[in-house]
């Protein structure tokens, strides 16, 4: 966390001070590779300001320290519930008594889901309560809950081949972990892909490389004229002794309880604060993380974490007395965690600027210590990064990755904006993120 808030914040300032728009776009640029690089290298002493100050200085635990008060006092922050609201307004408060600019919230429409009570139990071929979280936006069981027998598949293709013994059984997804992009499929359509063959419920293995009997819920999705049946995730343990016991040809039952609820959509806010550029101010420069979290955590990680070193950039650059010649803008997102909900009203409310967005950053893979940054561009762009990324020389963190993306900001970089999400490949175990 502390090494990372400072190596955004440089790289955000440089690109925000220097190198403008244009030389994105390749045949429009005005200046050549070598002014570019330059004016770079000028910035050197102000890189180094930079992680002084955050990394050896009087704030090289401030976001920490912000970030915990915030986590500790108001907890999960679940889309459609109080306590998001309330962190929205804290946050509110606490970006204008930090001196930024132009703090204002912008509204947008969210889903509202709650859990309730939740349980399921192994019946046959012995008793087993089994740990489980119901997946984001499921439907409930009846209240008496749903009792059937269990079919194990290892994949949507077995599945499929298996199709026939699905109808009326409780569909036990077990697909072994590849990375997390690929094997998020089956908490995503393991459902939907369960109830096209007939099946009454689902229960998908958490998506994670390893396992301390912890479940991990996180977003799925109905399809229309598909029906919705009530999906939970459950532990590798239980998915791996279900798929033994059914290998040995044991017959399996389930006793399935949950009480979750979908109410209608309620007012949320993205929380927006600037630093306001001096010489193109309607440019802009934006650095980002969601203030969401699910409910049964504190949401510290996914995604406070990346919320708090985002306002740290702009806090260190206002503390330095720096002023970018582009806007700086940090927006904490609303509701991501239930597919990107907030970015996407941002989006669609500012895509008529679009021309006027430079570069997009999100922070939402973890705050651990990186070694470099994700980034799609043009090879124009990529060139001018890694001139950017020697700065950071002195941290050691200079390498710039390919296939930058991320799901607040994928509306701008599909769309052509140069994005920018934090890569953390010192950490290779992220996947227990609940995204
Ligand atoms: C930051 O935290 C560390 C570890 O708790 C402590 O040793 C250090 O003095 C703190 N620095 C500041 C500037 O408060
Ligand atoms: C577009 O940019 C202009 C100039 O900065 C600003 O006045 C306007 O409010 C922006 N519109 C949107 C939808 O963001
Ligand atoms: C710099 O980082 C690389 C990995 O990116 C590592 O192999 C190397 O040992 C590091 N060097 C120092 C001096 O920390
Ligand atoms: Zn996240």
């Amino acid at each position: 966390m502390r090494f990372l808030f400072f190596l955004f914040v440089a790289v955000v300032h440089l690109f925000s001070l220097g190198s403008g728009k244009a030389i994105y776009k390749s045949g429009v640029s005005q200046r050549t590779f070598q002014e570019i690089k330059e004016e770079i290298a000028n910035y050197e002493d102000v890189a180094k300001a930079i992680i002084n100050l955050a990394v050896y200085g009087k704030y090289q635990n401030r976001s920490y320290e912000r970030l915990g008060l915030l986590v500790d006092t108001v907890g999960p922050r679940l889309s459609g519930s109080k306590n998001l609201e309330k962190a929205i307004q804290i946050m509110y408060q606490n970006l204008q008594q930090d001196g930024l600019e132009n703090v204002h919230l912008e509204q947008v429409r969210i889903p509202h889901w709650e859990r309730g009570e939740e349980s399921a139990v192994m019946v046959v071929p012995r008793i087993h309560k089994l740990a489980i979280l119901g997946l984001g936006g499921s439907i409930g069981t009846p209240p008496e809950g749903i009792t059937a027998e269990v079919l194990v598949v290892a994949s949507f293709v077995e599945l499929q081949r298996r199709a026939s013994e699905a109808r009326g059984k409780i569909v036990v997804y077990n697909q072994p972990y590849t990375d997390y992009g690929k094997t998020v499929q089956y908490r995503e359509r393991g459902a939907v892909e369960a109830a096209k063959v007939g099946a009454v419920a689902s229960l998908i293995r958490s998506v994670a490389s390893f396992s301390i009997y912890s479940p991990h819920t996180g977003h799925q999705g109905y399809q229309d004229g598909v029906p919705k049946i009530p999906t939970a995730c459950i532990t590798i343990e239980d998915a791996e002794m279900m798929s033994r016991m059914a290998s040995r040809g044991d017959k399996i039952v389930i006793h399935l309880k949950m009480g979750a609820k979908t109410y209608p959509d309620t007012d949320s806010f993205n929380t927006v604060a600037e630093i306001t550029g001096s010489k193109y101010p309607e440019e802009v420069v934006l650095v980002s993380g969601h203030l969401d979290s699910w409910d049964v955590g504190q949401g510290a990680l996914d995604d406070g974490g990346g919320a708090f070193i985002s306002w740290e950039a702009l806090s260190l650059v206002k503390d330095l007395g720096l002023r970018p010649k582009r806007t700086l803008r940090l927006v904490l997102w609303t509701a991501e965690e239930q597919g990107g909900v907030g970015a996407s009203q941002y989006y669609e409310l500012h895509k008529a600027n679009i021309s006027k967005y430079s570069l997009v950053m999100e922070a939402d893979s973890g705050t651990f210590l990186p070694t470099g940054l994700q980034f799609t561009g043009s090879d124009k762009a990529r060139a001018i990064m890694k001139e950017v990324m020697s700065l950071l020389q002195p941290l050691n963190i200079t390498k710039v990755f390919n296939d930058a993306e991320g799901t607040d900001i994928n509306f701008w970089i599909q769309a052509g904006v140069p994005g920018l999400p934090m890569g953390n490949t010192q950490q290779p175990e992220i996947s227990y993120l609940h995204h």
